[in-house]
């Protein structure tokens, strides 16, 4: 039962991850489970030794599975269904695996992926954890800026890109984005290999660029290279408040054991069932339930490419659930509105067999009690939101079906998962009462699966995340639990924003505006879109004297943004306005602007120097409204 099973992974970690860990097949069994010999710094299973690609392919195909399919490719986009089986991903990975040695690919050395959403990302993926190198995804709907940043984090020995990504009728070329990236990047990969996608072929660098295919069928297959449960597995990418992302880091080890616990135990995924993840692998859900929890489990897993609505009509989701005999659907609830917008009746479920589906699961942004009914009355499933983060790798808070279902409470994630004592905190660091809003901390140790650090940077994984309340790792997001137990979670409480269930920098987009020679300076704020759930906001301050246009400048700093971050940070908007609110002592006021554009009652801070530049704001978000 679940207050058993929590209560357990809380008062006995060792055994109840001992126990999980047996689902692993371990070259070294490990005989410590949790090192807490350095706090605030967990280690997991800390001398056991494994191969991760290993316990997703090899022992599959030798217990049974090799005619089994691994993967499904689906792509309305390129009108391509793709099945994969064990023993064919097996070779493929290997194969390639052999081609990233040949290039002198290593234990340790990092691998930048840049890839859409085709089988050679997974197989890109689980080749570096077949060699014990270290990959770092990059989404695809980021800009040359951004990939530059994090190349010159992760100093990547190689660089594996497709020629093109597919963004329903537009193909979006990758390849000149991959190069302007190392024209802008300091450091600089020995070779790139491009995966040419016959829909762009791309221009090839000679003496640096390689092509997949020469590459995988010129070489040996390679075997899985033994690494530590501690060595690093994956470096993800995400955004923090400041303009440069954070590097979190995956171990090998406590992530296997931790997603292959989480399958059946949270989503009530068993070996064989069908599961599908409706994300990109850019994103930790990519990561973890496109690629690595399925396969770990010996599921077969869905890798679509497409789109909720649009590729063709929002039947979409329906097509691929009755096509493949999905039981299991997880995605972001905007993706639930964008149908909804379409087919507000939900008449195109109508044209498909459901009866395989089982559950929804719902995460990567607040699922509102509106989606939630609407997607609980159309399915007939139960309807499942659940509360994590790529720090963590896995659910924190979920409604654990393989373990105990529990009554849902629209709004609510339910409970935390085992593994996870989730706190919440005022201010100063203390417990707050029932019901009442605060920070939401997670008591150290965090469980197997979640960050050990940041890329190469101990300090900022402390700073960020530790050092405000020893003892608790700190979320960065805001929540209340109820007197049952049950945890709902607000949103942010920093400067990070979910658009679309992307996470987002306020403070990268700010960066950007403030480069502008006519921008003195700036502030961006999330603001509440029905359909992504948040959008960006600019305002901007000119320098005095400019005279020029303001509708021109605008439309030039949602450019730059574009150009720099990417299409995917959707800032659409940007004010012109004569100041910015501030206190005394300079500290922009973005929480009382947040209010105004929202139109909520706010406090005008006693702190504030100008409290006249409040209306000047609410003005021009007057014209904003009318003009929307
Ligand atoms: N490569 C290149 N460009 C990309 C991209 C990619 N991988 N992904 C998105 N973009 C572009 C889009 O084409 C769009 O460009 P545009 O401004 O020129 O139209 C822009 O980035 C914004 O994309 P998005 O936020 O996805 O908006 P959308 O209007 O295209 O689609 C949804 C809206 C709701 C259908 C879509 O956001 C969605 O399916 N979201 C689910 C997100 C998700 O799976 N998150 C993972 C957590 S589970
Ligand atoms: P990411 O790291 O991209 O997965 O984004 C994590 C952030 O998304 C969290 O910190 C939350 O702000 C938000 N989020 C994810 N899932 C949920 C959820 N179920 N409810 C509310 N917010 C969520």
């Amino acid at each position: 039962m679940y207050a058993e099973q929590h209560r357990r992974s809380l008062d006995d970690p060792n055994g109840f991850w001992a126990e999980a860990a047996e689902a692993i097949d371990w070259v070294k069994e490990p005989t410590v489970v949790l090192d807490d010999s350095n706090p605030p710094f967990y280690r997991w299973f800390s001398d056991g030794e494994l191969n991760t690609c290993f316990n997703a392919l090899d022992r599959h195909v030798a217990e049974g599975r090799a005619e089994q399919v691994a993967l499904i490719y689906d792509s309305p986009v390129t009108d391509t269904v793709e099945r994969i089986t064990y023993a064919e991903l097996l070779d493929r990975v290997a194969r390639f695996a052999g081609g990233l040695r040949s290039l002198g690919v290593d234990k340790g050395d990092r691998v930048i992926l840049y890839m859409p959403m085709i089988p050679e990302a997974v197989v890109a993926m689980l080749a570096c954890a077949r060699l014990g190198a270290i990959h770092s995804v990059v989404f695809g709907g980021f800009a040359p800026n951004e990939l530059a940043i994090r190349i010159d984090d992760a100093r990547p020995k190689v660089i594996v890109a497709g020629s093109c990504g597919i963004e329903v009728d537009r193909v979006i070329e990758y390849k000149p984005l991959l190069d302007s990236a190392l024209e802008i990047a300091s450091h600089q990969p020995d070779r790139c290999v491009i995966y040419q996608r016959p829909q762009a072929i791309a221009t090839m660098v000679q003496g640096r660029d390689v092509d997949w295919d020469e590459l995988a069928d010129a070489a040996d297959p390679a075997d899985c290279v033994t690494v530590k449960a501690t060595d690093p597995l994956y470096i993800l990418y995400t955004s923090g408040t400041t303009a440069i992302p954070k590097g979190v880091v995956r171990d090998n080890g406590g992530h296997a054991v931790a997603l292959r616990w989480s399958l059946p135990n949270i989503f009530n995924v068993e070996p064989g069932d069908i599961y599908w993840a409706a994300s990109d692998v850019g994103w930790v859900v990519g990561h973890s339930y496109i690629v690595y929890a399925p396969l770990l489990t010996g599921c077969t897993t869905v890798l679509y490419e497409g789109k909720p609505v649009g590729t063709p009509d929002p039947g979409a989701f329906w097509r691929v659930i009755s096509d493949h005999d999905v039981s299991s659907l997880f995605c972001a609830p905007t993706a639930f509105r964008a149908i909804k917008r379409e087919d507000p009746q939900g008449e195109y479920v109508h044209n498909y067999d459901l009866s395989s589906l089982r559950s929804l699961f719902m995460a990567g942004e607040r699922l509102d009690p509106d989606t939630y009914q609407w997607a609980s009355d159309l399915l007939g499933v139960p309807v499942i939101d659940h509360w994590w983060q790529t720090e963590s790798g896995w659910p924190i808070v979920a409604n654990c079906l393989g373990i105990e279902p529990m009554t849902v409470k629209p709004g609510s994630a339910t409970k935390p998962v085992p593994g996870y004592d989730v706190r919440i905190l005022n201010g100063a660091g203390d417990p707050v009462g029932v019901g009442e809003e605060g920070l939401v901390a997670v008591k150290l140790p965090l469980p197997p699966g979640t960050l050990p650090t940041l890329w190469q940077d101990d300090d900022r994984f402390v700073d960020s995340y530790l050092s405000t309340f020893p003892g608790y790792y700190l979320s960065g997001d805001g929540g209340y639990i109820d007197a049952d137990g049950y945890v709902s979670i607000m949103g942010r409480v920093d400067d990070v924003i979910n658009v679309a269930g992307h996470r987002l920098s306020t403070g990268a987009m700010e960066a950007v505006l403030a480069d502008h020679s006519d921008v003195a300076e700036c502030a961006v704020i999330g603001i509440a879109d029905e359909l992504k759930g948040q959008v960006p906001l600019g305002f901007v301050v000119l320098n005095a004297g400019v005279e020029r246009n303001g509708a021109e400048i605008q439309s030039e700093l949602v450019q730059m943004v574009r150009d720099q971050i990417g299409a995917v940070a959707s800032l659409k908007r940007v004010l012109v306005i004569k100041r910015l609110p501030k206190t005394r002592s300079g500290k922009i006021l973005r929480k009382v602007m947040r209010s105004i554009v929202a139109g909520e009652q706010y406090q005008v801070p006693s702190t504030i120097d100008d409290p006249v530049i409040l209306d000047e704001i609410e003005d021009s978000v007057q014209v904003l409204s009318a003009s929307e």
